[in-house]
């Protein structure tokens, strides 16, 4: 071995052995390998050697060239399985850690209410029917046998969009809606946001929410009306509820009335939340109104219904004992996060 390509050789496993990074291994390689390596110049300078000298110093220079390649891959195995080593350490995951606890939203509780009657009504075999915020006078009004004149339709409870086009004050136009959309016979709900001009205060607001109900088929009578929502008060309110109806009018009912379920505080005795009546007003229903199914072309010989309206606002506060309805809507986590579910 001339003492050069020893002295290369050497100083290779010098550098190898001071590689410790699959990076500075990968430097060694270009150092000692590479384009500018001293070994490749020397490949290089072969073909200027004199003939015999070639073969010779060719298969030496590549015995050397051989043997650091061999240097650099034992290394890279070493550095590798030391890179391996280290990481496998850095990345230890503890698993009997305790996990960090991922905060979850919930449904608001007027949502809640909302899908509880839904589900009740569903379960009775009602369908779910919707109708335009922003609703015809007509179908908020006259198809509902609300004459012009009418107080439900005064300016002081309206807001107007345009002539003839109102934010609807209750889901009843649905009534008008459906009633022309198919034929009897019909039961549906419709859940929607209703709108009135009125000051914000502990009992009122501009927007609020309804639930109205509609039943339409041969040989349907106030008694249809009475145990269908006996069924939904209790499910509501609890099973030990009574109901009575109390006479009342609404213009596209015939008879109107309301409905009061018993107390659920003081069990009907007289309570402060039922203001010492033992009863607590629940909605208002009644008969559909003749007019009403004339005006959508049924026979009131030959049809009837009946149909009611509940607040979900006014729901939610007598469950839960709410004392203003502005807490509702004020997006106070404090508040709804009690209500969370
Ligand atoms: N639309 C009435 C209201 O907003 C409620 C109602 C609906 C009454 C259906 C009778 C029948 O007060």
């Amino acid at each position: 071995m001339s003492d050069p390509l020893a002295t290369l050789l050497e100083g290779a496993r010098a550098q190898c052995a001071t590689a410790t990074t699959r990076a500075a291994v990968e430097d060694a390689r270009v150092a000692l390998l590479g384009r500018n390596a001293p070994l490749t110049g020397e490949l290089r300078a072969i073909g200027s050697l004199p003939a015999q000298e070639r073969g010779p110093a060719g298969k030496r220079l590549n015995e050397v060239r051989v043997a650091i390649e061999q240097l650099l891959q034992e290394r890279e195995a070493v550095v590798s399985r030391a890179e391996l080593e280290q990481r496998l350490q850095d990345e230890r995951v503890d698993v009997t850690l305790p996990g960090a606890a991922v905060p979850h939203g919930g449904l608001h509780l007027l949502t809640q209410v909302r899908r509880e009657i839904e589900d009740i009504f569903v379960g009775l075999g009602y369908r779910i029917a919707e109708g335009p915020e922003v609703e015809l006078e007509e179908m908020n009004f006259a198809r509902l046998n609300i004459p012009d004149g009418h107080p439900a339709k005064a300016e002081t409870d309206t807001l107007w969009v345009a002539d003839g086009v109102v934010l609807r004050t209750h889901t009843s136009p649905v009534q008008a809606r459906v009633l022309l959309a198919q034929p009897p016979p019909i039961a549906v709900i419709v859940p929607g946001r209703v709108y009135r001009r009125e000051t914000a205060d502990a009992t009122h607001s501009s927007i609020f929410h309804q639930v109205e109900g509609l039943v339409v088929d041969r040989g349907i009578t106030l008694a249809d009306l009475k145990g269908t929502l006996q069924h939904v008060a209790r499910a509501l309110f609890g099973e030990d509820r009574e109901i009575q109806l109390r006479s009342s009018f609404f213009p596209f009912t015939e008879p109107s009335v309301e409905l009061d379920v018993s107390c659920f505080l003081c069990d009907g005795s007289g309570c402060g939340a039922c203001k010492h009546s033992g009863w607590i007003e629940m909605l208002g229903a009644g008969e559909v109104d003749p007019n009403v199914l004339e005006m959508a072309g049924l026979d009131p010989d030959e049809w009837s219904g009946f149909a009611f309206g509940m607040g979900i606002e006014r729901i939610a506060m007598l469950r839960h004992g709410l004392r203003d309805l502005r807490d509702l809507y004020d997006n106070d986590l404090r508040f709804l996060e009690q209500f969370a579910s």
